[in-house]
């Protein structure tokens, strides 16, 4: 099949991206002014959008990863496994948590968690997009690029099974590909 055949209509185009991305970075400037952040980012969907946020922030900051993978039953998320752990130490340490996409909320919380038992000052969370209506846990997202509606998205590092992370814009997957 051709790659594009997969998308069904460009959501979020590149330009609207980056100007959010602006955006987002200069509030968490403003708010992270005095803190001493470590910035830990989901792996594998937040590799762009972290790229392209921590690079628009002036601010000292430590950068880590975890890596949580929810094995998936088509489009639906089913058992969380963590498949990296954090190496930083972040007690006492200003922690915002990026993730790509929150959707049920499912993976935000178990991050959360794990993160609240290694004693952080406070814990923020940084998401590119939300689909609230499909949300079954009531998580904080401090900052949030864009509302989508409740449709399967793909590119900018957001993959079906794996594929079309590297689209550079956002787009609906064709229910049928
Ligand atoms: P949650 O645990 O249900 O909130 O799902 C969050 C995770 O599921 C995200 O980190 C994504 O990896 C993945 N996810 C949820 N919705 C989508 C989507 O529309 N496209 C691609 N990945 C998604
Ligand atoms: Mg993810």
């Amino acid at each position: 099949m051709n790659p594009s055949d997969a998308i069904a209509r460009e959501l979020v185009s590149e330009e609207k991206i980056r100007e959010r991305v602006v955006g987002l970075a200069e509030q968490i400037q403003r708010d992270f002014s005095d803190s001493d952040l470590v910035v830990v980012g989901l792996l594998t969907g937040t590799l762009m959008f972290l790229a392209d946020l921590v690079r628009k922030i002036d601010l000292p900051m430590r950068l880590d990863f975890i890596g949580v993978s929810s094995y998936r039953d088509g489009t639906e998320s089913t058992e969380l496994v963590f498949t990296k752990e954090l190496r930083l130490d972040v007690r006492d340490r200003d922690v915002l948590l990026v993730d790509d996409i929150l959707d049920t909320g499912k993976t935000l919380r178990a991050v959360i968690s794990k993160l609240e038992s290694m004693q952080p000052r406070k814990i923020s969370t940084c998401v590119l997009l939300s689909k609230k209506a499909r949300r079954e846990y009531d998580i904080p997202a401090d900052y949030v690029g864009f509302e989508i509606p409740n449709e399967f998205v793909v590119g900018y590092g957001l993959d079906h099974a794996e594929q079309h992370r590297n689209l550079p814009f956002i787009g609906a997957l064709n229910v049928s590909s």
